[in-house]
Order: structure tokens, then sequence, then C-alpha cells
């Protein structure tokens, strides 16, 4: 088969909804695609650990500390679990995408980039961030490749506790003394632009959009997405008595829309391409995660060499 025909058979099974397979043909730059995405999205769960690792030992109380911890082991699981899934592209090892990030070449979520200043931020984390999570992360359980989209659906299920914890934090505080209120306030004015930039910059803006939607590597664009999240969270900000931080933010009564000011692409780009006011701290904390498990790695390794001479040595 030549390659054309190859890529319509290819292109017609996504559109029957079949699942691609790593063993299956697919075009390179489909490959290729995956593997960022993959990628990106596995650092940001390993580098999202730190934000609010920082407030485990602060966690007012011994039940939000379990949820805090479990939340964040949770997603140490995600980003190793997304890693063997853009292994299996073939392209590149877990070593060597690590190494991408710990080098500082690989991108992340602009999110982590951020500091946790207060109690507060570990519930608009959970209600915001892993909110806008779960939204593109259901939209993602739905893509064309079969290994991403399995490993979405049951880490969807784990980041439904993460809002939920975040949100229960929220609404503790939205009714707790005027300074817990005023807490609250400050953390979702920090959190909220931040968050509507999750989504990735504006379809208009958004440079390999096309061929991910074709390919049924994304099922929605960027801009759906956070129109999806931002009409799921505006209601749940109005009941806890919250303002946001938007001048223009505005129901259409027609569209049935809720509608946003400009966002600010600038901070974004600054960000995500390295100097956003954390990216720093969050590379040096990594970088010494990594050497400080070095013995990890070396003792694993010659236990499993000694296993093998042991087995030779049996036969
Ligand atoms: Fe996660
Ligand atoms: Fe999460």
């Amino acid at each position: 088969m030549d390659e054309a025909a190859k890529i319509e058979e290819f292109e017609n099974r996504i559109a029957s909804g079949e699942k691609i397979e790593p063993k299956d043909w697919m075009p390179e730059k489909y490959r290729k695609q995956l593997v960022r995405m993959m990628s990106q999205h596995a650092h940001s769960e390993v580098v999202g650990m730190l934000p609010e690792g920082n407030w485990i030992t602060r966690a007012p109380s011994l039940r939000r500390k379990m949820a805090l911890l479990a939340k964040v082991q949770d997603e140490a699981g995600h980003g190793l679990y997304i890693y063997c899934g853009a292994e299996t592209l073939g392209l590149a090892s877990r070593q060597e995408l690590v190494g991408e990030l710990l080098a500082g070449t690989a991108k992340y979520s602009n999110i982590f980039n951020y500091p946790t200043l207060s109690w507060a931020d570990i519930g608009v984390i959970g209600w915001l961030v892993d909110g806008a999570a779960i939204v593109n992360q259901t939209a993602l359980a739905k893509c064309s490749y079969g290994p991403y989209s399995r490993a979405m659906i049951r880490i969807c299920k784990e980041e439904n506790f993460h809002k939920k914890q975040g949100f229960e934090i929220c609404v503790t505080l939205s009714r707790g003394t005027e300074k817990q209120k005023a807490m609250l306030q400050d953390a979702v004015d920090r959190w909220w632009p931040k968050t509507l930039m999750m989504f990735g910059p504006h379809d208009s803006d958004s440079p390999h959009s096309g061929a991910l939607l074709k390919w049924g590597v994304k099922q929605f664009s960027n801009d759906e997405l956070r129109q999806r999240w931002i009409d799921m969270t505006v209601p749940q900000a109005l009941q806890m008595g919250l303002t946001l931080p938007d001048p223009d933010l505005k129901y259409n009564e027609q569209t049935e829309h809720w509608e946003i000011g400009p966002i600010n692409w600038e901070e974004f780009y600054q960000v995500i391409n390295g100097n956003g006011p954390c990216n720093r701290e969050r590379l040096a904390a990594r970088n010494k995660a990594f050497d400080d498990g070095a013995w990890v790695r070396e003792a694993a390794l010659a236990y499993a060499e000694k296993q093998r001479s042991k087995q030779k040595e049996a036969a």
C-alpha cells in the first residue's frame, strides 16, 4: 500500500470511531503530535505535585492532610501512567522524556508556575484547576489513540475526587469567618485568570489544533473546552458568594453562555516559555528529587542484576 492509501485507511478507521493501537500503522505526524501532547501532559502532572505538596505539612486538620496527600500522590501516578502511554509510541523512552523536563527543554502547563500563598489556594486549585483538567481530560478520554484514551478514563475518576476535595474546602471557607471569606476571594482572584489560560491559545492562534482535531487526538477546540468550563464554573462561584475578577463577565441570554473579557496572552507565553514566577523553582525541585533518588535507581538495578545472575546459576 502506498502512503496515501495508508493515510486514507487510517482516517477511515478514526472516522468510524475505531481506536488506533501502538502496533497499528499511523502517520509520523500523528505519532509525533501524540508524544508531544502526552509528554507535556505527563510533565504537568508531575510538576503539578509541587504547588500543592507545599501545603501538606500545613493542612488545617488530619482529614484535610490525608485528602491532600492522596491527591498529590494521585498526580504522581497520573504522570507515570501517561509517560508509559507515551512510550508505547516508540519515539522516546520515559528516561528521555523525563530528561527533557529536567533539562528545561520540555513544556508543561502554565498553571503550575505560580506560588500557593494560602490554604485557600489548595481549595481553589482543586475546584478550578482540577475542574479544568477534568473538562480537558474527559474530551481526551474519547481521543483516537487507545492507550491515551484508556489512561484518561481512569485518571478522570481520580480527578473528580480532586475537584470535590477542593470544592469542599472552598464551600467551607465561603461559610466561614470574614477573614476566611477574604482569603478565598483572594485565591479566586489570583487563580481564575490563570486557569482560563490552561486551555491554551484561542483557536485562531493555536498552531497544532487543525491536525489534532482531524485525527481525533483532540475532540474539541481550546475555545470550546474553555467555554464549557466557564459555563460550569461561574454559577458555582456565584453560589458561594464570590466575585470573579473580570469586569466584562456577563451572561448572554441568546447564546446561553457566559462571556469573558480579554485574556492576558503575553503572560501565558512568558510562563510557558520559562519565565513565570516559579519556573526556576519548579525545575530545581524536580532536579533535586531526581538527584536525591539516584541511590534508589542504583539499588534497583543492582538488585535486578543480582536476581539475574542467581537465575543463571540455577539454570
Ligand atoms: Fe492529574
Ligand atoms: Fe488532579
